[in-house]
């Protein structure tokens, strides 16, 4: 049987901005962003895609096209069978479970505002609804319709399923977005809530360096879908014609656009509506921080009901395309590596999500260690390992396989960038990994 494949360089370029642009772009993002001093937060944040995030996603399409296998077989047999480096990616492929496991749990509280936005249930009193639906059996429910949906698309296959959908996905979630923001920057008061977005505060940044950069980097990593291994994943359905460097820095300026012009529709939102940061929102208050303040503002404001079908409506596509992309690694791992149709793999592996997803719709301690920092850990890790493979296992290899299908102006930067990927990225990421763990540990 030969292996599937992307129909057109397009449908590649948007199944991976598909990836990237998620929930991590219009829930996370604006979430760390006020808990972090704002500009502040978003310079630091932009530096560190640049520098790091678009050459750690030319190492995973290095990675991926080169083997054309998930990325335990990937890792595996790109190194000529070290066991060891087949259990780095595996652990990617565990990674890939984990993120799923509390994603789908937030996709199902999307989706839940999405359908209560309808009949205006969390008008009333945002706060309470938040509180009544977002752990227990009802979030269950939710986890696992959006886990279906999810399982749906992967069923179809890389074309006809993950082409197929991301190709109409992105195009509305853009659309959408830039009307939403367009409304929300011309509401009355929206200018404080774009000073504290834009305005650069240098004062804060030297204050709490670590702390943003940490932050950042985090973020960084968790929006462009790196260190698991769904980059590795989806390049492998790639032909050699594609530049890969090219691509990825089309997929890292698109997915950066997103999360900047959602930025531009909740803060504007925010301060129009309260004047300020309030509540959850302000004291950094968790998860559920951003559907209190936004389904408050959402109450408020004529025509909120519509605007909130549609701004919850992009939420739910945003998430899916994301969340697609998880499940696909484990999928493509069976698949691959022990000959299970993809139906059965799907299946089985939605099957067990369904199962862990629901420890952590009933559990909010487990929730919060989970989302706020296992996968951090688990990201940056996987990252760090991807890099020093590259960089110190294939080595020329890599540079070769990055040099197929690019012009001489982006061959010429190769050396530098293989150079980056040996040296100083993986100290920057196990650096950044010590420091997460000192801060949870102390
Ligand atoms: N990049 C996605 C987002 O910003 O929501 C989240 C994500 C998807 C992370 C896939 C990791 C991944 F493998
Ligand atoms: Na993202």
């Amino acid at each position: 049987m030969t292996r599937e494949s992307w129909h057109t360089r397009l449908g590649f370029i948007l199944a991976a901005v598909g990836s990237a642009v998620g929930l991590g772009n219009v829930w996370r993002f604006p979430w760390m962003t006020a808990e972090n001093g704002g500009s502040a937060f978003l310079v630091v944040y932009l530096g560190i895609v640049l520098l790091v995030g678009v050459p750690g996603l030319l190492a995973e399409f290095v990675i991926g096209r080169r083997s054309q296998r998930n990325p335990a077989g990937a890792l595996f047999r790109l190194s000529s069978g070290s066991k060891s480096w087949g259990a780095v990616g595996l652990f990617g492929v565990v990674t890939a479970i984990v993120l799923l496991s509390f994603y789908s749990v937030v996709g199902g509280w999307i989706l839940r505002y999405f359908l209560a936005s309808f009949s205006g249930a969390y008008f009333g009193s945002p706060g309470a609804y938040f509180e009544s639906i977002n752990f227990g059996l009802q979030a269950v429910g939710f986890h696992v319709g959006f886990l279906a949906l999810t399982a749906l698309v992967v069923v179809g296959g890389v074309r006809d399923g993950i082409e197929k959908a991301t190709k109409v996905m992105m195009p509305a979630i853009v659309v959408l977005l830039v009307a939403l923001a367009g409304w929300a920057v011309t509401r009355q008061g929206a200018g404080a809530g774009l000073s504290f977005y834009l305005d650069f505060d240098a004062a804060y940044l030297r204050a709490n360096f670590f702390d943003v950069l940490g932050a950042a980097a985090g973020q960084a990593l968790f929006t462009l879908s790196l260190g698991v291994g769904t980059m590795i994943t989806y390049a492998s359905y790639l032909g050699d014609d594609n530049n890969l460097a090219y691509d990825g820095s089309a997929i890292a300026v698109l997915n950066t656009g997103v999360g900047v012009l959602a930025g531009f529709v909740v803060f504007p939102l925010l301060f129009a509506t309260f004047g300020e940061l309030t509540g959850p929102a302000a004291s950094g208050g968790g998860p559920g921080a951003l559907f209190v303040s936004l389904a408050g503002a959402f109450s408020q404001v004529p025509l909120g009901q519509p605007l909130a079908i549609l701004f919850f409506g992009v939420i739910v596509l945003a998430a899916l395309s994301s969340s697609i992309s998880m499940l696909e690694i484990p999928v493509a791992y069976l698949v691959d590596e022990h000959g299970v149709s993809r139906r059965t793999a799907t299946l089985s592996l939605a099957g067990l999500v369904l199962i862990t997803g629901s420890a952590n719709a009933l559990n909010p301690a487990l929730f919060g260690f989970v989302a706020g920092t296992l996968v951090d850990l688990m990201l940056t890790a996987g990252l760090a390992g991807f890099l020093v493979f590259v960089g110190w296992v294939l080595g020329a290899d890599a540079l070769s396989e990055y040099s197929t299908g690019a012009g001489s102006r982006v061959r010429s930067l190769g050396p530098a960038w293989l150079w980056s990927v040996r040296t100083v990225l993986p100290l920057f990421l196990v650096a950044t990994l010590a420091v997460n763990l000192l801060a949870l540990a102390g």
